[in-house]
């Protein structure tokens, strides 16, 4: 997948996201990228793992860095012990995320300029309840700790536009790298996604979607 002249568009709700003219597709849906981003992964999963002690992220797709944000607020208003591993082998320009309004509709705009600088594959501690590491490299390239993380993101692109991230290799790869009783959300609810989630283990249905998608994929490491 090559990444060509990513543009920004405004959402229905007035949340900017980017538009990828070489895939034809946009990094959140078009009705909203806040409130997608806090349907799909604040409120079916990071509220659903908080926990005494540190709870750990993974993201597929950092992209605009939206996701990181949300999280980072919760972590500090929620005072839990956040570390976020997020994956993303096409950083943007600094052009872009800098013109992103997310930071300023969050009230938010120091926090969001540490993410987006914060140094890439390197751990950064930034603030008292929130790390994060921004790693420059392709889910289906890069080695995962074995029963690790307590939830992950799967924010990658539409399986018809990007299929081969979704294929079972991956799967099995997120499966192995999550604690039993760890959650697993994506936004999308493509019947194919969670036939292959069941097929490596995960017990996985749908739940309701964000705003405009009647549904969305939810799959949990079974406790064994
Ligand atoms: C839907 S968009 C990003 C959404 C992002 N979480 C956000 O809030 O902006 C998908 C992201 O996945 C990234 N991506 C593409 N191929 C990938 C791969 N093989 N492994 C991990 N991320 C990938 C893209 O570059 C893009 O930033």
């Amino acid at each position: 997948m090559e990444q060509q002249e990513p543009q920004l568009i405004l959402c229905e709700d007035g949340s900017h996201t980017i538009f990828l003219p070489a895939l034809n597709e946009t990094y959140h849906s078009t009705r909203g990228a806040i409130p997608e981003s806090i349907h799909v992964y604040l409120k079916n999963g990071y509220f659903e793992t908080l926990k005494p002690g540190l709870l750990k992220v993974l993201e597929i797709g950092y992209g605009t860095g939206l996701n990181a944000l949300l999280t980072a607020i919760e972590a500090e208003s929620r005072g839990q012990q956040t570390e976020y591993h997020s994956l993303e082998p096409y950083p943007l320009s600094k052009d872009i995320w800098s013109a992103l309004n997310y930071g300023q509709l969050l009230v938010q705009e120091s926090l969001w300029s540490q993410l987006n600088e914060a140094v890439w594959n390197e751990k950064q501690i930034l603030t008292k309840y929130f790390n994060l590491l921004k790693e420059k490299v392709k889910l289906e390239d890069v080695q995962l700790p074995d029963e690790y993380y307590d939830v992950v993101y799967f924010d990658g692109f539409a399986p018809r536009k990007q299929a081969e991230l979704w294929g079972v290799n991956n799967l099995k790869k997120l499966y192995q790298s999550m604690k039993p009783g760890a959650r697993l959300v994506t936004y999308t609810a493509k019947a194919q996604v969670r036939r292959d989630l069941i097929t490596v283990g995960f017990e996985a249905g749908v739940v309701k979607g964000p705003p405009g998608k009647k549904d969305m994929i939810l799959a949990i490491k079974k406790e064994i």
